[in-house]
């Protein structure tokens, strides 16, 4: 089968197309024969040195990946949830090695959902990492209630758009920020106001937040618990120098969480239901072919992509 292999941390000079046997599965998986696959900034962060590298440098060279769409070829003896012939979609093994820049992968029967008959693969392979992280720092620490103010950092990004839609599906009062270029997008989403980073601090123009999505991290997180009500929560979720933030925001009477998405097919099936009934939709940015895994890579890696690249076999 044609996989996308990455030789060694680095460049995108790292990443080669080469011809792998078909894996194995076990009797919890499902053989896939891909169909879309989707990238995120942490497969660039990885294939850069940085991410999961460290988690994965003993099984260098790797194959990346773990947001796909596609159809069940083959199903491990304990398995009764999947059929041959059935469309699935799912985040695949994160944070270790998913395997899904390649025609077919082993997945755990666990981690997937059937795909809406509605939803086409290009458009469900994205809704997975990014999905899940979405709903996850939206659900998980606290329950937003009808009319919570929100300020979704990079409402324009991968994460970001889908969360500005959950939020609003959640009956939040929505503030998105990005550059203007991306304003008519942020607001078409559903956001009631948008805030220009690069026109002025967002601290300037917004105030009395109950909930921040933190995308950016770093000094964000000082100046976003700057504009949250007292007892207001803040979840952020670059990887990197962010475990600061339960610190900072206690310190700041307001609670703050890290967070990694998980792969979970309970949350899966939420984001396959509000796929299903276009509650929910994917913004794709651009469509690579699989070969063009290199070019992908640097589209995300400019911090410009709207919504979510997206990559077909
Ligand atoms: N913890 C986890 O499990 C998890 C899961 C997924 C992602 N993440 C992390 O979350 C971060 C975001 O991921 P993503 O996939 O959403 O990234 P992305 O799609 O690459 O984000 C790109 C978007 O960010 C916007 N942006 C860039 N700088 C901004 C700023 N200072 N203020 C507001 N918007 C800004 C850009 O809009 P403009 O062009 O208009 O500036 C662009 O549309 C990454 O660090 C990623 O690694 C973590």
């Amino acid at each position: 089968m044609k996989a996308i292999i990455l030789k060694d941390f680095g460049a995108v000079d790292q990443l080669e197309q080469i011809d792998l046997p078909v894996p194995e599965i076990s009797e919890s998986e499902v053989l896939i024969q891909t169909k879309a696959i989707s990238i995120n900034p942490i497969d660039v962060k990885t294939r850069a040195g940085r991410g999961i590298a460290p988690l994965i440098k003993d099984e260098m060279p790797a194959v990346l990946g773990w947001d796909i769409s596609g159809i069940v070829v083959q199903v491990g003896g304990s398995v009764s949830s999947f059929k041959v012939g059935d469309e699935v979609f799912g985040m695949i093994a994160f944070p270790k090695l998913g395997k899904a820049y390649a025609e077919y992968v082993a997945a755990a029967a666990d981690q997937l959902v059937l795909k809406p008959e509605s939803v086409s693969h290009v458009e469900a392979a994205p809704a997975t990492v990014a999905g899940l992280t979405a709903l996850q720092a939206l659900t998980q620490f606290v329950k937003i209630k009808t009319g919570d103010r929100v300020l979704i950092h990079a409402a324009s990004g991968g994460v970001g758009h889908y969360a500005v839609q959950l939020a609003k599906y959640l009956g939040a009062y929505v503030v998105g920020t990005s550059s203007a270029a991306n304003r008519d997008f942020v607001l078409s989403l559903g956001a009631d106001e948008h805030i220009d980073y690069k026109n002025k601090p967002f601290e300037e123009v917004t105030s009395d937040i109950d909930f921040v999505l933190d995308a950016i991290g770093g000094e964000y997180i000082d100046r976003s618990l700057k504009v949250m009500k007292d007892g207001g929560t803040i979840v952020c979720i670059p990887s990197g120098m962010n475990e600061l933030v339960a610190e900072k925001a206690k310190a700041a009477n307001k609670h703050g969480y890290v967070m990694r998405a998980k792969s979970s097919a309970e949350d899966m099936q939420v984001i396959a239901d509000l796929l299903a009934e276009g509650r929910l939709r994917s913004h794709i940015d651009k469509i690579y072919p699989l070969e063009e895994m290199s070019a992908a890579h640097q589209h995300i890696e400019s911090g410009r992509t709207v919504g979510k690249i997206v990559l077909t076999m």
